[in-house]
Formats: C-alpha cells, sequence, structure tokens
C-alpha cells in the first residue's frame, strides 16, 4: 500500500529531515512512528500526503508513484485517506459538525447520510454533546478528536494520524489508541505518530523508530533478525 524506495527529503533552506528511507507498510498493517522532536516524523507522513515531495527517491501509494500525481489529481488522491493533523486545521468559522460534515460535503454524500454519521462518529471520540461547539470554543483535546472524527467520517482505506494523542490525558489516549485498533481491525491501514512509546509497546504493533531522519529500528524487522 505504501512504499518508500530510498527517499530523501531536504527542504528549501536544506534541513535534511528524511535520508535514505526504505520500508514499505502492507494494506491493513497498524504502525507507530517514533522518534524524538524534530526526527523527521511529520515529514515522513506529509510525503505520503503528498503535502512535501520527496527530494530524491520513489514513493508509490495505492500502487502510484506518487511523483506522477498531477496537480489537479491531488485532492483526489487525499480523498481515499483519513489524514489527522498534528495541528488539528479545523474550520474555525465552522462548528463541531459541520467540520466533520465538511468532509462528507467535499465528496457529494447526501445530506440524509451526513445527518446519521456525523453524529455516530463524534459519538466515537466521545464529542456528540458538543456538536454546536466552535473550534475556540474547545480544548486542544477536543479539537484534536474532532480532527480524528474528520479523517474517519468517510470510511477511509488509509489513515494517516500525526499525534492524534498529543494533547489528551493518559486514558483517553489508550481510548483514540483503542479505538484505532478497532477500525484497524475491520481492514483499514493505519500509520501512526506518537510520543507515546508505552502505549505503542501496550498495543504490540509495528514500531518504526526514527532519529536524525533515519529509521534505526523496525520492530517487524528486528523480530524476524531475532528468529533467524
Ligand atoms: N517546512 C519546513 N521547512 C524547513 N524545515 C522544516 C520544515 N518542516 C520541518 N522542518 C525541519 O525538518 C526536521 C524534521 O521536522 P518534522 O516536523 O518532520 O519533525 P517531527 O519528528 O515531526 O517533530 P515533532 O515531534 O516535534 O513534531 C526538523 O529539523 C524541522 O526543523
Ligand atoms: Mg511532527
Amino acid at each position: 500500500m505504501i512504499e518508500f524506495r530510498k527517499v530523501s527529503k531536504e527542504y528549501r533552506n536544506g534541513t535534511k529531515a528524511v535520508t535514505n528511507v526504505d520500508f514499505k507498510v502492507e494494506k491493513g498493517e497498524f504502525v507507530f512512528i517514533v522518534g524524538s522532536s524534530g526526527a523527521g516524523k511529520s515529514t515522513l507522513l506529509k510525503l505520503i500526503t503528498h503535502e512535501e515531495n520527496p527530494s530524491s527517491g520513489e514513493l508509490i501509494v495505492n500502487n502510484m508513484d506518487i511523483s506522477t500525481l498531477k496537480k489537479r489529481q491531488i485532492p483526489y488522491f487525499r480523498r481515499t485517506m483519513g489524514i489527522v493533523f498534528q495541528d488539528f486545521r479545523l474550520i474555525p468559522k465552522m462548528n463541531v459538525f459541520d467540520n466533520v460534515a465538511f468532509a462528507m460535503r467535499v465528496v457529494c454524500a447526501s445530506e440524509k447520510a451526513i445527518a446519521s454519521r456525523v453524529p455516530y462518529v463524534l459519538e466515537l471520540v466521545n464529542l456528540k454533546d458538543k456538536l454546536k461547539y466552535y473550534p475556540a470554543e474547545l480544548s486542544g483535546g477536543e479539537q484534536q478528536r474532532v480532527g480524528l472524527a474528520r479523517a474517519l467520517v468517510n470510511n477511509p482505506d488509509l489513515i494517516i494520524a500525526d499525534e492524534p494523542t498529543g494533547n489528551v490525558d493518559p486514558s483517553l489516549s489508550f481510548e483514540i489508541i483503542d479505538l484505532l485498533n478497532k477500525i484497524n481491525s475491520y481492514g483499514t491501514t493505519i500509520l501512526m505518530v506518537t510520543h507515546e512509546h508505552n502505549l505503542a509497546l501496550k498495543f504490540r504493533k509495528r514500531t518504526i523508530k526514527i532519529e536524525d531522519g533515519e529509521i534505526i529500528s523496525d520492530s517487524i524487522w528486528e523480530e524476524l533478525k531475532n528468529e533467524a
């Protein structure tokens, strides 16, 4: 589903954020990406969502070499994925319901489908009593959960989540990962950046660790190595 082939990303100011990264994620996997601040985690996700372009190497997403995507194809490409942004990116002038409904409106869902689906996903993230609130009236953790609901609402094949538990307390973190785990068990591929190594360990999922833009460990690979 996702394959990095010797991918590097150097930003315009010369920062080398990702260097020579090689890995593959199969359909249906759940992968944690961990590493310290500035390690290159968000950059890695932005390459997958085509928010940034690789400086070199090849990146295949859904059997497509994404460097060949035309500008006009990018919105369609992104609609196949649910993206949870580290900085939320909610629309300030829309209330919680409409922020989530917006993701369904852009794919031309019927108002009837929106009226039943949006409250359902907002209930999944424990926000069904805040449908009418505006982003500025919510805590950071609540805004983050609206972002998560928006990523889930169209039932995407792939969820890319950048620190979806970055602003919530430990019990809620657990619930959010548990929810993603359930969604994964129905077949959705999940890539999630987290600082919470303990939680990542608890869920026993494949964990890729990056440091200074390079992969320094990949738990699946390590396990295979230990078995050999
Ligand atoms: N748009 C940009 N222009 C230039 N440099 C950037 C840009 N975005 C990120 N960087 C740099 O690239 C490196 C990796 O950043 P990135 O945001 O991928 O880290 P991260 O692992 O997500 O960190 P955090 O855990 O703090 O979110 C850092 O050195 C950062 O300063
Ligand atoms: Mg980041």
